[in-house]
């Protein structure tokens, strides 16, 4: 039986389902969005907009004292200044205007500044992946649970690749990456965080890394991950994930190995 949902996690879902209707119709028009540069290698479509526009609409009719942290548009400041939207409208820009079908939905909301519930969505896959804090993270219904894998050597591994524009640490990337790859299952970089972080909760990766990323990438999964019982540090071993944009997400038994090869 599917576990029951919270309200606040209904309005949450349903947001991004509709929101994900505008993303699904696009996605197989991509030539006929028009694409902007924000930087270098770092683009925006339509697509990203309109999916934003229609999930701050829908938060809003639901909450509407809430304020916005948003990738695309100006933040909101809400009347509730303990609650706070974080949303990456479409996570895996680049997949979508490529024709990659790995991209998602994130919604993240902070309460007093920390992660207290995420959702995150592939519509493409039509998986709905959603935790609160306290009652655990799920994947359609789905109770999910970190993988019980207990050596690096069995481990697959996610992280981001630096590409034009965020290159700078390409080195030390590298040796990280050579790191992991030469005593794991292997690594993998499929060009969305939010759906890493999901892919821990869900114990199909065992941990994943990666840092330059903003807070709207990451608000949700971070939940998603401590939810089915895995650890979140930054790559300091902090708890500033958010503020400082780096990220370290693994299983209990993981994170710690994880740690000490790429800090
Ligand atoms: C990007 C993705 C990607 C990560 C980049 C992010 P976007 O987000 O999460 O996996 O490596 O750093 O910017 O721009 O597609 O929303
Ligand atoms: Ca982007
Ligand atoms: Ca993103
Ligand atoms: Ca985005």
């Amino acid at each position: 039986m599917a576990h029951p949902r919270s309200a606040l996690l209904n309005v949450m879902t349903a947001a991004a389902q509709k929101a994900a209707r505008r993303l699904t119709r696009d996605f197989g028009e991509v030539e006929n969005l028009q694409v902007s540069k924000k930087g270098p290698a770092d683009f925006v479509s339509n697509a990203d907009k309109k999916a934003e526009d229609t999930l701050v609409k829908e938060l809003q009719k639901a909450r509407p004292d809430y304020g916005f942290i948003l990738e695309e548009a100006n933040n909101i400041e809400g009347k509730d200044s303990s609650n706070t939207w974080v949303i990456d409208p479409l996570d895996g820009t680049t997949n979508f205007l490529h024709g990659i079908p790995h991209f998602a939905i994130s919604i993240g909301l902070l309460r007093d500044g920390e992660p207290f519930a995420g959702v995150v969505y592939n519509p493409i896959t039509d998986e709905m992946f959603w935790a609160e804090k306290g009652q655990g993270a799920f994947l359609n219904g789905r109770r999910l649970r970190v993988s019980a894998r207990a050596h690096l050597s069995e481990g697959l591994f996610a992280t981001g690749l630096p590409f034009l524009g965020k290159e700078k640490d390409g080195e030390r990337f590298m040796q990280r990456v050579n790191a992991v790859t030469t005593l794991s299952a292997g690594v993998r970089r499929f060009g969305s965080a939010a759906l890493d972080l999901a892919y821990v909760a869900a114990a199909r990766y065992d941990g994943y890394w990666e840092s330059g990323l903003q807070a709207w990438d990451i608000a949700a999964g971070i939940v998603l991950v401590r939810e089915a019982g895995g650890f979140v540090t930054d790559m300091d071993g902090k708890r500033k994930m958010l503020e400082n944009g780096s990220v370290i997400a693994a299983t209990d038994k993981m994170h710690e190995p994880l740690f000490n090869l790429i800090k």
